[in-house]
């Protein structure tokens, strides 16, 4: 076997840059240091941001006369390091200084991570949202993380500030003498029986049969995957639960997204067949609280009114 002179390995063309031990460690150093300040920001600024995005669909079974604004806020995961009672003080705050008709909750009241840095008590989150103010109520539905942590202590902390919770019901509610229906939906993934495998809480017919006139129906449910099932006769349905995809890391995060459809109901206004599904990105986290590319929101819809 011919021996290779040692200069074979380590000679490098003139034209390319060579690549030594400390550049290779300046390199690895600053792919590091970005990642870290990208961790750092989406651990920071971003998470512990907030903000009020608008929508104004125009489904064709929402009466124009019937003017309905309607603020929401999904997903609180109230606890800290991001959402600690200061910062559930502030979108409380902050969504009522929308002044909206309606107050809408969708889900998934309190953080459930393993970094939790500020324990926030059920009965703290549910008295900040008990001081939500709307002329026509505020009404929530359950989430997924209630029923996998304390869906009971979740129902109590609701019911001790007097908060309704819609589980497979239907109310009628009225705006200026005209009537529409307001549905809440059960939990789609309340029972995991397996990796990846639920049963649900959620009975969708049952819900929508209490309706017993023609008003136009809102529906509240916390994951949007239920929307393919949704019939027209509802002319909006609202969701949470994928955070928008929380960490959208550029080519991965549709592929991250806690849906059975990925990236469909990932967030926004989607509109398919006539119908209306507005996904709110959330306020809060789970996994790791860590947000990128998808800062908390509070939704502000405006129905009608044209
Ligand atoms: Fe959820």
């Amino acid at each position: 076997m011919k021996p290779v002179a040692p200069a074979e390995f380590v000679a490098a063309p003139a034209r390319l840059p060579l690549v030594t031990r400390r550049r290779v460690l300046h390199g690895v150093g600053g792919i590091a240091f970005a990642g870290l300040a990208t961790v750092g920001y989406g651990a920071g600024a971003e998470a512990q941001s907030l903000m009020v995005t608008r929508y104004r669909p125009a489904p064709r079974n929402w009466p124009a006369r019937l003017r309905l604004t309607v603020a929401v806020i999904s997903d609180l995961h109230a606890g800290g390091p991001n959402m600690g009672v200061a910062h559930v003080r502030r979108a409380v705050d902050t969504a009522n200084a929308l002044s909206p008709d309606l107050m809408l909750l969708l889900g998934d009241f309190f953080a459930t991570h393993r970094f939790i840095t500020e324990h926030v008590p059920h009965p703290v989150w549910a008295a900040e949202l008990a001081r939500l103010k709307a002329p026509l109520g505020v009404y929530a539905v359950f989430g997924n993380h209630d029923w996998w942590h304390n869906i009971a202590a979740t129902r109590a902390a609701l019911a001790g500030v007097g908060l309704p919770a819609l589980e497979n019901r239907a109310v009628r509610l009225a705006k200026d003498g005209q009537p529409f229906w307001l549905a809440g939906l059960g939990d789609q993934l309340a029972h995991k029986l397996g990796p990846g495998w639920y049963q649900g809480e959620d009975d969708l017919p049952g819900t929508l049969a209490q309706i017993g006139d023609d008003a136009p129906v809102i529906l509240m449910a916390h994951e949007p995957d239920i929307f393919v099932d949704v019939p027209d006769r509802v002319a909006l349905t609202l969701s949470g639960h994928t955070h928008g995809g929380q960490i959208r890391v550029p080519f991965v995060w549709q592929r991250l997204v806690p849906s059975r459809y990925g990236a469909r109901f990932a967030y926004g206004h989607v509109v398919e067949n006539d119908r209306h599904l507005i996904v709110s990105g959330g306020l809060g986290t789970s996994g790791v609280p860590v947000r990128l590319g998808v800062p908390p929101e509070i939704v502000h819809i405006t129905l009608g009114g044209t």
